[in-house]
């Protein structure tokens, strides 16, 4: 009997190095362990004709063969979970694979046209300054000269956070704010976000982006405005577009113009991306009504000055061939990153 559980627990041992997968190691445990026709428990079978005295210590043996094979089939269970795991590892992994640089991110397309901007401004000496978004209805109307009936002044167009309280919806407040903060002469830029109740489509957002540049001092002139946009224009679009400055109508400005930027792609002579037009409209301009200077606490007496407004989405659309303003806020990866 002694031999036989011995000669068991052997064989299972060296069955156990040779299995190759759960199937099989679940095989030989059955076919040794299983209650019904296990070969150990029909070795144990015997037990009951052994003499007595012979029994206790029999019993004991079993013990031992029993735990030998269990530790035979505990360790090929390792084996074949080990094995598992380095295979997985060798098919998803190559440690010595050259790593992948890292994801960088980059200046999304707006900050990298105000960018432009902002270095076009600084290279003349402008100062640039920030405004407050929620703005009051005196410095975004008032003192622009736009008096409580007029219908920019509409619900339609403006949101009001508040009794005389609103959405800025130009970067113009800033003029009379800067004018107020800096004595004379004074030339700045000031960007940010500006908010019109628009309805959304392809060309018009409740939020956008607007410059403003403003220049006063004694003696400027319509003429430093017309250069200074028409540099600005070279410097966003290239040597040889053209500038036009169309006659028009702001409450805050005397004269008043309208800037336009020769069509990129058809060179003035009218196609699809200008709408048969030949020019861009770029924004609004002209020399600052002297009813905001004195609103700035300026003299119009003493200084002049010129300002206009533009849109930092239209730039980058002119300049990028980009058709749809809502592009700019979707954050669709493939857009953003053809600018990146
Ligand atoms: N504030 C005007 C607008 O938003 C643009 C403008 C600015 C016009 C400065 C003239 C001077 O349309």
């Amino acid at each position: 009997m002694d031999d036989k559980l011995a000669a068991l627990a052997a064989e299972v041992e060296a069955r156990a190095q040779q299995v190759r997968d759960e199937r099989e190691l679940d095989e030989l445990r059955t076919s040794v362990l299983g209650r019904k026709g296990g070969r150990l428990s029909q070795v144990l079978a015997g037990l009951g004709k052994l003499p007595k005295e012979e029994r206790a210590e029999f019993g004991r043996r079993a013990n031992e063969a029993k735990a030998r094979i269990e530790a035979s089939l505990e360790h090929a269970r390792r084996r074949l979970a080990d094995a598992a795991v380095e295979q997985s590892l060798a098919r998803r992994y190559d440690v010595t694979f050259d790593a992948l640089p890292p994801h960088r991110g980059s200046l999304h397309i707006l900050r990298q046209t105000l960018e432009d901007v902002a270095s076009f401004f600084r290279s003349r000496g402008f100062a640039i300054v920030m405004g407050p978004e929620v703005e009051t209805e005196y410095y975004n109307f008032e003192a622009m000269n736009i008096p409580a009936d007029h219908p920019a002044r509409d619900a339609m167009d403006t949101f009001y956070v508040g009794p005389r309280t609103l959405l800025r919806t130009h970067t113009s407040p800033m003029q009379v704010r800067s004018m107020l903060a800096y004595p004379p002469p004074i030339a700045i830029l000031v960007p940010g976000k500006v908010y019109r109740r628009d309805a959304l489509d392809a060309r018009h957002a409740f939020v956008f982006h607007q410059f403003e540049g403003l220049q006063v001092d004694r003696g400027v002139t319509f003429a430093h405005l017309k250069g200074f946009v028409t540099d600005l224009c070279r410097a966003l679009y290239g040597e040889d577009r053209r500038t036009r400055f169309r006659p028009s109508y702001f409450q805050f400005t005397e004269p008043s113009a309208e800037v336009d930027v020769s069509c990129a792609v058809c060179e003035g002579r009218g196609c699809r991306t200008c709408g048969g037009a030949g020019w861009l409209e770029m924004g609004g301009a002209g020399m600052v009504h002297p009813h905001v200077l004195r609103a700035g606490g300026y003299d119009p007496e003493t200084y002049t000055g010129w300002a206009f407004g533009l849109g930092i989405e239209r730039i980058a659309m002119v300049r990028n061939g980009i058709d749809d303003i809502r592009l700019f806020t979707e954050n669709d990866p493939a857009f953003v990153e053809q600018f990146a």
